[in-house]
């Protein structure tokens, strides 16, 4: 008999409802409730899971009561959200997500895993793989972007990134793949708020990042808060005890979100703490976050014939079995017991360096007002956004403190020591104080440029933080145009940084600042970042992951919606689009600019014709005629049609990088397999269908720009 099977046997009911069991700690709250007894209860081994509690002595000392005090000595499961990093914050995703580069995203999560595992912590709910199309939900800065395949490659770098080569190994982490799923869609961008979808979009959007993280071997699993089709998720038998476990053969632990089974009353399909619970165990969930069903409801469940103690078993074997392959029972002691050296926080800062400036996309870029030439001497750095250490961690800061983290001021100062850099808020990121407008203005008298750091407060997006109004909260449009008409006037160069979790409805800054940048949340060095851009230390290579509205009428927008039977035509009233503004978004899934100037030519595809098994090799030349060097990225794009469904006019299927010297050519190559080129058939099922197949190659989602090809599919 295995030791877990032998525990088993030997454990009370109340015991193993303390295996299913995970409270807060209380250090930072992500949800409503703090539990009070988690100390005495770990100790009478009725609580083995715990979040919230950073330091390594902290957990040491609870781990010590649960493995020296308790009947069993099961060690205690620790976990927090280490989301973009966990003392050193690396950029948020939806900010990583513009590198499209898979080995970054690996490195980033290893990086916080390891640093988190010193902390003692053996598990983090991350990735956060919930594709969004809809930038007024606040959550849409968690995650991949509205790609579902991006949202794949993540997932696959992230669970490689946290769990590491070895998920005993005293620095890896036990990943949790959330939430699931098709949270993204909540209605009207409102968090919290219901989901409704088709199979269709479920299976082609929504789904494919978790089939990724699963298949990358991702420890666990958490449902989504929200209802699908008025299911909610945490109840959800078919798509967890079903898709996930049956079809995909999940054997991993399902962790509740915070309190969601309770929640379950509030969904309308429980009764009381006993159904919850039920409905929830039934539909696969193994540890109940916070809501503390499990350890009063389940005993009820069971007298009322609702459950049985043999689903109880089944997931406790699942959530010790996940404690035996984090090496907990052999070493509960491991994570945490030798501290990182100052080389490898140094190192660590470096690495977040320099993906933060890579995160940056250069949105605009008139009159090639930046670089920012050798002749700014004397800079005017205007905004709320501009010396905010705190803001430039992004929501989810984990066991970041509000300092440390390098401001655009800083990071300046330190790149540019011989100029003056002059520096005012002008107005607070909310309010309506105007005071400090006209003082800011008189700044950028005789500046050389004037930057305006601009955007939301790191809480105003993330949970809880939906937003139905996207332009810059509080005063700072009133702030940008006194300050750009100033520059205006003085014939000064403006450049716009923004910092936001989101895309922001912001075409009247686009329009009028000489230079825009979306700076996202960079973490801790997000001033040296910004810093490294603005000088030209770095060319700009980040490729926007979501599309920017022009307006939030146009919501939800992405690349790659299906067809209509009236596509758009000015010339002809009856087509689909708005009266007031243009469908095409600000800026499409992708752009992005950078200091080299970049042309694609000689697309090449073969073979012509491509039967099932073969793979389609494709293949473009890139040239920088640019005076810089830079870095440029291609996207692969598909369009199959016709088809017995209607499919999206773009699919994504594979994005190239090459850096290029000034004057360099080169060229970059795909190779896609024919099952690629598939879809869900009117069956939903996958299929390969004989047809013409259009390929599409270039630097974003907008079709103009995009270098075509067609082959044909043959049975
Ligand atoms: C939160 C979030 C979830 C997080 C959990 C634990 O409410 O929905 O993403 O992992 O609680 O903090």
């Amino acid at each position: 008999m295995s030791r877990i099977d032998a525990l088993i046997e030997d454990m009370t009911l109340a015991e193993k409802l303390g295996q299913l069991t995970m409270t807060a700690a209380g250090h930072t709250v992500t949800g409503p409730v703090i539990a009070g007894d988690s100390v005495d209860a770990i100790q009478a081994g009725t609580v083995g899971n715990l979040l919230n509690l950073i330091g390594a002595d902290h957990v040491h000392a609870m781990q010590r009561l649960a493995v020296e005090r308790s009947r069993l000595h099961i060690p205690v499961l620790f976990a927090l959200d280490v989301t973009h990093g966990h003392r050193t914050l690396f950029p948020v995703s939806l900010a990583e997500a513009s590198l499209f580069d898979p080995q970054a995203w690996a490195l980033t999560a290893r990086e916080a895993a390891r640093e988190a595992a010193a902390d003692g912590i053996a598990m983090t709910f991350a990735p956060m793989l919930d594709v969004a199309r809809d930038p007024r939900w606040g959550r849409s800065v968690e995650g991949p972007g509205e790609s579902p395949w991006v949202g794949a490659r993540m997932a696959e770098a992230k669970v490689r990134g946290i769990q590491g080569d070895a998920l005993g190994a005293a620095d890896s982490l036990a990943a949790v793949a959330k939430h699931y799923c098709a949270y993204g869609a909540v209605t009207a961008g409102r968090e919290y708020a219901s989901v409704d979808l088709s199979e269709r979009t479920l299976r082609e959007v929504h789904l494919p990042p978790f089939e990724a993280a699963v298949r990358a071997g991702v420890a666990a699993i958490m449902p989504a808060f929200t209802a699908l089709g008025g299911i909610p998720m945490t109840a959800h038998q078919g798509l967890i005890a079903g898709w996930l476990r049956k079809r995909l053969g999940f054997e991993g632990v399902v962790v509740s979100d915070y309190n969601a089974i309770a929640e379950l009353i509030e969904h309308g399909v429980a009764a009381d703490a006993a159904e919850a619970a039920a409905l929830a165990l039934r539909a696969g969930v193994d540890i109940d976050m916070m809501a503390g069903c499990y350890r009063n409801g389940l005993p009820v469940a069971l007298s009322r014939g609702l459950v049985s103690l043999a689903e109880i078993d089944r997931a406790v074997h699942r959530v010790l079995t996940l404690k035996e392959r984090l090496g907990l029972f052999d070493d509960p002691y491991r994570r945490g017991s030798s501290p990182e050296s100052v080389a490898t926080l140094a190192r660590r800062r470096q690495i977040a360096r320099e993906v933060a400036a890579r995160a940056i996309v250069m949105l605009t870029n008139g009159a090639r007002a930046l670089p920012l030439g050798a002749a700014a001497r004397t800079l005017a750095l205007i905004g709320p956004l501009a010396d905010a250490s705190a803001e430039m961690r992004g929501p989810w800061w984990a066991a970041a403190g509000p300092e440390g983290h390098v401001t655009v001021l800083e990071g300046l100062r330190a790149a540019l020591p011989g100029s003056e850099i002059r520096h005012a808020p002008g107005v607070a990121i909310e309010g309506g104080e105007r005071g400090g407008i006209a003082p800011a203005v008189e700044l950028c008298e005789g500046a050389d440029a004037v930057i305006l750091c601009l955007g939301e407060a790191a809480v105003m997006s993330g949970e809880a933080a939906s937003r139905a109004h996207l332009d810059l909260p509080g005063e700072q449009r009133a702030l940008a145009e006194a300050v750009l008409q100033r520059a205006h006037a003085r014939g000064t160069p403006s450049i716009g940084v923004l910092f936001s979790g989101r895309p922001l409805v912001v075409p009247w800054l686009a329009e009028r600042a000489d230079a825009l940048l979306a700076a996202w949340f960079l973490g801790s060095e997000a001033g040296h970042a910004v810093a490294d851009v603005l000088t030209g230390r770095i060319s700009p290579s980040g490729r926007t992951a979501v599309s920017w509205p022009r307006a939030t009428g146009q919501i939800p927008i992405f690349h790659g919606e299906r067809p209509t039977g009236r596509p758009a035509d000015p010339a002809n009233h009856y087509t689909s689009k708005y009266l007031d503004v243009p469908n095409e978004p600000l800026f499409p899934f992708g752009h992005g600019l950078t200091y080299g100037s970049f042309t694609l030519s000689a697309l090449s595809v073969s073979p012509q014709t491509l039967r099932p098994g073969g793979v389609l090799a494709v293949r473009v030349e890139v040239a920088n005629e640019g005076d810089r060097a830079a870095e440029e990225t291609v996207f692969l794009f598909i369009h199959a049609q016709p088809a017995s469904v209607s499919r999206p006019t773009l699919e994504l299927k594979g994005v190239a990088k090459v850096r290029l010297q000034p004057g360099e050519r080169g060229a970059v190559g795909f190779e896609l397999p024919a099952e690629g080129l598939g879809c869900l058939g009117a069956d939903l099922e996958p299929v390969l269908e004989p047809g013409e197949v259009e390929i599409l190659v270039g630097p974003c989602a907008e079709r103009r720009r995009l270098l075509r090809a067609s082959i044909r599919v043959a049975q």
